[in-house]
């Protein structure tokens, strides 16, 4: 070997073993993959205006204004107003998500054009509604791996009726086609896909080939010339690169753990965390052979499951009020807040507020001695 060629394999084995960051995509993209997901950063990244079509609502200019801390693709500060009005009295369709009235994403701006047409600076919620609900921007590191998990390894741990007696049902959400839910805290939106595409409309305001159509404001339409840029305002390019910027962040890889935070894995596992939480699931086949029968290690079962009735807010989809799906604990170590509405500023509060069905491993938790607590939040923080 040549002193060149031994300088450059040693580099190579640098960068191959460099650690990978959050933020960066999956191992083992061929070229091409890479390059759209270089290429769909920038389109995540842009900061949208209303000449190319921004607005007349919408909740921030680009995907990148709200996930982005501490990295593109992670959380963010801006918490959205979301409402729905439960009827359990209807059985069959007892969530309306006042999909007639502007729901159920309330937009928290307007276009100059919009406030100088209605003189308004946000989405009103139709009157009467009460319940509105606070979403914080969660990360989406690693949900190319999460789309990439069959139906059936999630409704494998599906038990509604809970006949195993454990005190933790868990069930699936569904579509209103009746296709498995998945994403969003209410895991009502099966596919990353559709949740991407939806998201230029509902966030931004930016139609597109999948949802041509602007929203309203409360359900009534935009008035003329608020909204000037011509149908669809974002390509069909442009939300497949979107795409595949997000199906191929890594997830964060989790941090070396001390001897302390491997305790506390066990006291996890003591305190029956992994009953919803399941720290490994599996992908299926895919036409990405770095999402193609991976393990990603999400501490999620994708499932519904009962909090309690304090931590219940509006139903959507089969979730009624007080149905969560279990908020995937990979990354958590970059968040700032924690639950849906952010309640919770630490890991430790977040369990101290689950209740409903998990009541017991949050009493679990409790029980232990404070130590273990220390290890147990330790190792949270390694994910
Ligand atoms: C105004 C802030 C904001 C903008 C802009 C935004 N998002 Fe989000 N995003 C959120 C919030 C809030 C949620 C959580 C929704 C919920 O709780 O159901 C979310 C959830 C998601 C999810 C599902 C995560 C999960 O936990 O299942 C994906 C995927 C996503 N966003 C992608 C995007 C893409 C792609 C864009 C740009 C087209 C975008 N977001 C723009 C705030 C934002
Ligand atoms: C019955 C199912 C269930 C059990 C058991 C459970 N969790 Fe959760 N967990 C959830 C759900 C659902 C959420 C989301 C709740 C929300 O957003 O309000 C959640 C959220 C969390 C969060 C906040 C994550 C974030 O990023 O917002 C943490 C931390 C957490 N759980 C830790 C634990 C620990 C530790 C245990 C064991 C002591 C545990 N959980 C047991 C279902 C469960």
């Amino acid at each position: 070997m040549t002193r060149r060629s031994l300088v450059i394999a040693v580099l190579w084995t640098v960068v191959a073993c460099r650690r990978q960051e959050p933020g960066d995509p999956l191992r083992g993209l061929s070229a091409a993959e890479r390059a759209r997901f270089d290429s769909g950063r920038v389109v995540f990244d842009s900061t949208f205006t209303p000449e190319v079509g921004l607005g007349p609502l919408f909740n921030a200019r680009g995907c990148g204004a709200c996930h982005d801390a501490p990295v593109t693709g992670a959380n963010g500060d801006e918490v959205e107003r979301h409402a729905a009005v439960f009827h359990p009295e209807r059985p069959g369709l007892p969530c309306d998500v006042l999909a007639a009235q502007g729901g159920p994403v309330f937009q928290d701006s307007v276009t100059p054009a919009l406030r100088a047409a209605l003189g308004i600076d946000r989405e009103a919620v139709p009157p009467g509604v009460t319940t509105i609900a606070r979403r914080t921007t969660p990360d989406v590191l690693g949900f190319g791996l999460l789309d990439a998990v069959p139906d059936s390894v999630i409704l494998a741990y599906a038990d509604p009726d809970d006949t195993d007696g454990d005190g933790i049902s868990g069930r699936p959400n569904r579509f209103f086609d009746g296709r498995l839910g998945r994403f969003g805290r209410k895991a009502l939106v099966p596919t990353l896909r559709e949740f991407n595409d939806g998201a230029f409309q509902i966030e931004s305001g930016i139609t597109n080939p999948s949802v041509p159509v602007e929203g309203t404001v409360s359900g009534d339409s935009f008035p003329a010339g608020t909204d000037p840029a011509p149908e669809p305002e974002l390509g069909a390019r442009g939300l497949e690169l979107t795409d595949a910027f997000v199906r191929l962040l890594a997830p964060p890889a989790p941090l070396k753990p001390s001897r302390e935070a491997r305790r506390g894995r066990d006291a996890f596992t003591r305190s029956g965390c992994p009953a919803c939480h399941v720290p490994v699931l599996r992908t299926g086949e895919n036409p990405i052979p770095a999402l193609r029968r991976k393990e990603v290690a999400a501490y999620t079962d994708l499932l519904l499951h009962d909090m309690g009735e304090e931590r219940a807010d509006i139903c959507f989809g089969l979730a009624t009020p007080s149905e969560f799906r279990t908020e995937p604990l990979m990354g958590l170590r970059l968040a700032t807040q924690f639950l849906h509405d952010g309640r919770a500023k630490t890991p430790e509060e977040a369990i101290e507020l689950h209740g409903g069905e998990g009541a017991k491993a949050r009493d679990l938790f409790r029980a232990l001695p404070a130590a273990d607590r220390a290890a147990l939040v330790a190792f949270l923080k390694t994910l």
